[in-house]
C-alpha cells in the first residue's frame, strides 16, 4: 500500500532515543534548556528573533492572537480553505472569524478578496494568512492590506516548515507565525506540539507568559492563562529534526517535480502550481481532478491511498456555523469536490510515484 502520509517518516534515529533517555534520566521533564536550545535553533533557521515553544500548532494561534490582545468584538480574517484550526483558537477568543475566498491558483487567500473583506468590516483587527499544504501565501498583497487598516499579522504556517516565496520565509514574514509538529507535519517532536514566531520581543514574552498559567518571571500571575508548555522529551526530539528538516524539504520538492512531470500529459488533472522563485515544501502534494472519488475509488483498488485537505471548507463546519454567517466562496467550495492528495512523505520512491501516476493515467484512458 502506498499511503498518503508516513506518520513516523522520521524513522527515529539512535542519536534521538539517546538525546530523549538523556532528558528522562536527567529528571528535568519541563521549563529546562532543551526547550530554550530548541528554540533558539528554530529562530535562527526560521529567520526571526523570538520562537516559543508550545504543546501544539493550534495553541501556537491561539496564544499569538490573544497575546497581540484580539478578543470579543474584533474580526480576524481566515482563508475559507483550510484547516479547522486556522479559525478556531479565533472564536476560543470571543472574537469572529470572517472567511475569505482563496487564489484559484495557489489555494491561498487572495488579498482583493481580503481588501473587500475588510472594507466592509465594522472592526477588524487581525489576518491569518495560510500557507496551505506547504506553499506560501502572498505576503506582498496582504500585508498591503494590513497596513493600510492596521491588522495584526498572524501567519498560520503550520504546514510549511521553511517554505519561501520572493525574500518572504514562512513564519517570518508577519507579525507572528504558527507551527505544528503534529507527527504527520514535515517535522514533528515526537507528538504534538507547536511553536509560535515573532520578532516582537514584548509580543514573545506575553506568549511566554500566557503557555504558563500567565505567570511572569517573578512568579505572578499576570493574565489568565492555561499551561500550554512543550515538554523537554518533544524538544529533544525537534532539535534532531530540525537538523534534518531542510534535506525532507528537498526530497519532497523531488518527489513533487516527478509526480508533475509524469502527470503532465494526463490533461484531466491539474497539478500544483508554484510561484516563480518561491520554495514549496509539498506538506502534501494535491491535485484537481474530475471525477474526484470515483478516480479515488480506482486508485485504492490499485493499493494506493489518498486524502482529501479538505472535503469541507472552515466555515462550513457545524461548530462555526452555528456561530458566524459563512459567506459564499465560489473557488473554495469548488476545490473540495476536485482537490485530491496524493502520498507523499520525503522516502516515496520514484517507483511508487510512477504507479500512483499511472493509475491515475489509466483511470482517464
Ligand atoms: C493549516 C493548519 N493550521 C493549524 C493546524 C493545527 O496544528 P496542531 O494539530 O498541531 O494543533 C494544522 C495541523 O493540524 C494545520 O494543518
Amino acid at each position: 500500500m502506498v499511503d498518503t502520509v508516513e506518520f513516523t517518516d522520521i524513522r527515529i534515529a539512535d542519536e534521538t532515543i539517546d538525546d530523549v533517555v538523556a532528558v528522562l534520566e536527567g529528571g528535568r521533564f519541563v521549563k529546562g534548556p532543551v526547550l530554550e536550545r530548541f528554540e533558539d535553533e528554530f529562530a535562527a533557521e526560521c529567520g526571526v528573533e523570538h520562537a516559543v515553544g508550545v504543546s501544539s500548532g493550534t495553541a501556537a494561534l491561539l496564544l499569538a492572537l490573544q497575546a497581540a490582545g484580539v478578543g470579543e468584538g474584533d474580526e480576524v480574517f481566515v482563508p475559507g480553505h483550510t484547516f479547522f484550526a486556522s479559525a478556531s483558537p479565533v472564536l476560543e477568543l470571543g472574537a469572529t472569524p470572517v472567511f475569505v475566498d482563496v487564489d484559484p491558483l495557489t489555494y491561498t487567500m487572495d488579498a482583493e478578496a481580503l481588501e473587500a473583506a475588510v472594507e466592509s468590516a465594522d472592526s477588524p483587527a487581525a489576518v491569518v494568512p495560510v500557507h496551505i499544504y506547504g506553499g506560501m501565501a502572498e505576503m506582498d498583497g496582504i500585508r498591503e492590506v494590513a497596513d493600510g487598516h492596521d491588522l495584526f499579522v498572524l501567519e498560520d504556517a503550520c504546514q510549511a516548515h521553511f517554505a519561501a516565496r520572493g525574500d518572504d520565509t514562512a513564519g517570518a514574514a508577519g507579525d507572528a507565525g504558527a507551527f505544528s509538529f503534529y507527527p504527520s507535519k514535515n517535522m514533528t517532536v515526537g507528538g504534538d506540539g507547536g511553536m509560535a514566531t515573532t520578532d516582537d520581543p514584548e509580543l514573545a514574552r506575553r506568549m511566554r507568559m500566557l503557555r504558563n498559567h500567565g505567570r511572569d518571571d517573578e512568579g505572578t500571575h499576570r493574565r489568565v492563562g492555561l499551561n500550554y508548555r512543550m515538554d523537554e522529551t518533544n524538544a529533544a526530539v525537534g532539535l534532531r529534526q530540525l537538523a534534518r528538516i531542510r534535506d525532507w524539504n528537498a526530497a519532497r520538492s523531488d518527489a513533487a517535480q516527478r509526480y508533475t512531470e509524469r502527470l503532465s500529459d494526463v490533461g484531466a488533472v491539474t497539478t500544483p502550481f508554484v510561484p516563480e522563485a518561491s520554495d514549496h515544501v509539498f506538506h502534501l502534494y494535491v491535485i484537481q481532478a474530475p471525477d474526484r472519488d470515483a478516480l479515488r475509488t480506482r486508485l485504492e483498488r490499485d493499493g494506493i491511498g489518498t486524502g482529501i485537505h479538505y472535503a469541507t471548507p472552515a466555515h462550513r463546519h457545524p461548530a462555526i456555523e452555528a456561530r458566524v454567517d459563512a459567506p459564499r466562496l465560489p473557488e473554495t467550495e469548488r476545490l473540495c469536490d476536485r482537490i485530491l492528495s496524493l502520498p507523499m512523505h520525503p522516502r516515496i520512491t520514484d517507483e511508487e510515484i510512477d504507479h500512483v501516476c499511472e493509475s491515475i493515467a489509466a483511470y482517464y484512458g
